[in-house]
């Protein structure tokens, strides 16, 4: 996701996938503090619907972001959207039999893959607009 087009990925795009990541980061939170403090598994229920439902907005919206600029690591991303999404998927079904070694597993996937993969989208987010900054400065010397 490093590969930059020479169109330019705009400030709005960009602020919209920053507040996408700051939602995602809430929702785990929501997510994770359910599976720890043994709320009901209902209410855990709803909570993870919740992050799966706008991890599905996020990512979308992240690949329709990629296809639009020709990025070419898309198709990689993409898998690993898939991988990530069918993981959750999964282990939120082994939840529902709600016992202790399957909450242990979407409590690690939900802090580490899933939330590793996040602060990566941002920090690789906000490298392309730096790179954008350094662009317009390269190409208007005058500005
Ligand atoms: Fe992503
Ligand atoms: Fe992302």
């Amino acid at each position: 996701m490093t590969e930059i087009s020479d169109k330019i990925v705009s400030s709005d795009e960009l602020r919209n996938i920053d507040t996408q990541h700051k939602r995602l980061g809430e929702l785990a939170r929501a997510a994770c503090h359910t599976l720890k403090n043994e709320n009901s598994p209902t209410e855990f229920r709803e909570t993870l619907n919740r992050l799966l439902d706008f991890t599905v907005v996020h990512f979308t919206e992240e690949e329709r972001l990629m296809g639009r600029y020709c990025y070419e690591g898309k198709h990689t991303h993409q898998l690993t959207h898939s991988l990530l999404l069918n993981r959750l998927m999964e282990l939120e079904k082994e939840t529902f039999v709600f016992d202790k070694p399957s909450k242990a597993r979407l409590l690690n996937f939900i802090r580490q893959d899933f939330w590793y993969h996040t602060i990566e989208d941002q920090h690789a987010w906000m490298a392309m607009s730096n790179m954008r900054k350094n662009c317009r400065t390269a190409s208007s010397p005058n500005d």
